[in-house]
């Protein structure tokens, strides 16, 4: 293992800044938040200095369409959702040193501070290009705010960005007769100036730094830089015609606020700016000191703008601002085999869970690091849930932990007894069980978090085995000062779990140390063979994790399934229209309206109803496939309906059916009986 030992002094973690137009949801957590999380409260065990970061994204396009969609403002729809997602975090224990927000005043003033500085030394190229104008709103518009007629599909609600019809990526040139979604007005080119990151500049320096000198970065995120590199860096602008975000610091472009994604990452510093601000300390040396190492956790969709662009800003600004150290971006989580979709709704989002399954955190962070999308896209699902809780917390940790503390209280009222004449396999047990702190810390400080994780439940696996091989429950009658060294032992272990666990498991570890009424101590502390003396009281144990039953996974599965109903008739457009007919050819089919004397059941088949209906003329039998939304046939009687009288007959079920009933399909396959809007004739003829 290269590169796994920590040996800066400082740490500055920062975790992408979600966007703050909807909750976050499990997907982000298991790319991002919980990986990150677990890193710092272990760096922070090994004594190290660490500022940890966080925030929303407040600004870009997709808030300020919510907040029209929604009739509010773009900072109703921020506030509203930065305050979720901060809520969210701390309920799960995300241990941020601040999570702050890129619409506080901090962060405008760091941010256009930062353009400016950057504009002042001639790091940028301004030009001047053609961009869609809505001439009744008198702006600009980006790419979502166009619309048009897509030329691969001919769908005519096509976006300036992408055709939602038929997939493609498009540009707002590409669309055919475009228009503005805002005003609908037809729209008109006109030349408008930018500035840009001159990118292509910053190519050799991006070559030497990550691929000659971040060879140990993972797989993943090396292999898109390079592949961003190979293919040729291009300008990119860094300021857009809008009117939500911080504003270009400059006269001549009123109207112009940064480009979202300038202005994001900046938000990690104006946010140590915050923090330095209401706590002391200088926030340089958590970003212009060498000794300081810089990590961001990001999902792969951030890699780009945190390995390529905001490197290049720094680069740019000088001043000492120090790089990353690494970027350990992960792949995507999928739910139940699906992509986790925040616009289908298909998603398990944080806040609803914390409501679902109160008390049980440290099971979703658990679930998240054992599934953690680490060098491949993986999959959550609820089964694998439940699974791992009852299987794995409850029956191998939650399991050795309450045995050894309920044995513990059983035979020596609650006191620690001393371990003497240790035999081999003893010897054995002591030796392993002082390896995991250094494998665990290992692993983690290679990003390998789901490895990490294993180990610890290894750890507890051995402590299982090790009471059961001895069996104490028997022993203690023929030989109890064996068993007194057996249950010491077991409780070292116990305390090694109480340390180790707390990156992963941060409110169990505390419930731990509060059985075990011991503090905790340092990472490196758990290489000691005795981390609670004989002689010291354990308090009784309480329940670590408690079994998730069938109910609760299905009453989430149902959430899903009413999630994809939804979707699905939100999705629903009426059919096409059939080819044109004449009028004539109308005529030939002769509706007719009929008054039902009788309805019931056809017996055997579940669909079909058998109507007597009244034709004015006559009786006639015909039957129709509504059963299933008509269960109570015989309230029917007395109804209007409207039919075919001259189709042909047919026998269904052995009836002969004289006719067919008119029904309209809603959008989910409901059949819906036509009836004339007033009592009429039985008979009369409807067209
Ligand atoms: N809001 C972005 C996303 O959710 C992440 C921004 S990260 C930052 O993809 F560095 F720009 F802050
Ligand atoms: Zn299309």
């Amino acid at each position: 293992m290269e590169n796994c030992d920590k040996k800066a002094k400082r740490y500055t973690v920062t975790t992408a800044l979600p966007y703050a137009n909807g909750p976050v949801h499990i997907g982000h957590l298991a790319g991002v938040y919980v990986p990150a999380d677990t890193f710092v409260r272990y760096l922070r065990l090994k004594g190290k200095e660490v500022l940890f970061v966080g925030g929303s994204d407040e600004h870009g396009v997709p808030i300020t369409i919510k907040a029209e969609k929604e009739g509010v403002t773009p900072q109703d729809v921020v506030d509203r959702y930065h305050k979720i997602i901060k809520d969210s975090f701390e309920e799960l224990g995300m241990s941020y040193d601040i999570y702050s927000r890129t619409s506080s005043d901090t962060h405008h003033k760091t941010a256009a501070a930062f353009f400016k500085k950057l504009y002042d030394d001639g790091k940028f190229v301004e030009k001047e290009t053609e961009q869609f104008f809505d001439p009744e709103r008198n702006k600009f518009l980006s790419d979502r705010y166009i619309m048009g007629t897509c030329p691969k599909c001919g769908n005519d609600r096509a976006y300036g960005d992408q055709c939602e019809k038929c997939g493609s990526s498009l540009s707002p040139d590409e669309l055919i007769n475009p228009h503005s979604t805002i005003s609908g007005a037809q729209l008109v080119k006109k030349p408008t100036k930018h500035w840009y990151l001159p990118l292509e500049q910053y190519e050799n320096w991006l070559r030497e730094w990550i691929l000659e000198g971040h060879k140990e970065w993972k797989p993943n995120v090396y292999g898109q830089v390079k592949s961003w590199l190979d293919s040729g860096l291009q300008p990119r602008a860094v300021t857009r015609d809008l009117d939500w975000g911080v504003p270009v610091p400059l006269d001549e472009a009123s109207g112009k606020v940064l480009y979202v994604w300038f202005d994001a990452p900046i938000g990690y510093i104006s946010n140590t700016i915050e923090y330095c601000e209401k706590n002391g300390g200088d926030w340089e040396k958590w970003w212009k000191n060498p000794d300081t190492q810089l990590v961001h956790f990001i999902g792969k969709d951030n890699i780009v703008f945190h390995c390529i662009i905001f490197p290049c800003m720094l680069k740019a600004y000088g001043d000492g601002y120090i790089l990353p150290e690494n970027v350990p971006a992960n792949e995507f989580l999928n739910l139940e085999n699906d992509k986790i979709s925040t616009s289908r709704n298909w998603a398990v989002w944080l806040h609803e869970y914390l409501t679902d399954f109160p008390g049980k955190q440290d099971v979703l962070r658990y679930v998240l690091t054992a599934n953690a999308p680490e060098t491949k896209d993986n999959n959550f699902t609820w089964k694998d849930f439940q699974d791992r809780n009852n299987n794995e917390l409850l029956a191998i940790f939650g399991n050795f932990v309450n045995r050894t503390l309920v044995l513990t209280h059983k035979f020596y009222g609650g006191i620690v007894p001393a371990a003497e004449n240790l035999d081999e396999s003893d010897k054995e047990t002591i030796a392993e069980m002082n390896e995991y702190p250094a494998k665990i810390g290992k692993l983690i400080e290679i990003y390998k978090f789901r490895e990490a994780l294993s180990e610890l439940m290894n750890l507890a696996r051995l402590g299982n085995v090790y009471l059961t091989k001895n069996e104490p429950w028997k022993q203690i009658k023929t030989n109890p000062e064996r068993v007194a060294t057996v249950m010491n032992i077991s409780l070292q272990i116990v305390a090694k779990l109480a340390l180790l666990s707390e990156p992963f498991l941060p409110f169990s570890a505390k419930k731990l140390q509060d059985m075990l009424n011991i503090k905790q101590n340092g990472w490196n502390d758990a290489e000691k063979t005795t981390l609670i003396e004989a002689g010291h009281t354990v308090n009784q144990p309480t329940l670590l994790f408690e079994k998730i039953e069938d109910a609760a996974i299905e009453a989430q599965m149902k959430k899903l399934e009413d999630a994809k109903k939804t979707n699905e008739l939100n999705a629903w457009k009426p059919a096409e229209t059939k080819p044109t007919v004449s009028f004539d050819d109308f005529g030939k089919v002769d509706i007719r309206v009929g008054t039902v004397l009788e309805c019931a059941k056809v017996p055997k088949a579940d669909k079909l109803l058998q109507f007597l209906i009244d034709d004015g003329a006559e009786k006639r039998t015909i039957v129709s496939g509504i059963a299933k939304y008509y269960t109570e046939p015989e309230k029917l009687v007395g109804k209007q309906v409207c039919f075919i009288a001259n189709f042909a007959p047919r026998k269904l079920k052995g009836i002969e059916s004289q006719g067919m009933i008119l029904s309209a399909e809603d959008r989910d396959g409901r059949l819906v009986l036509i009836t004339p809007s007033d009592l009429v004739a039985a008979g009369c003829s409807v067209g």
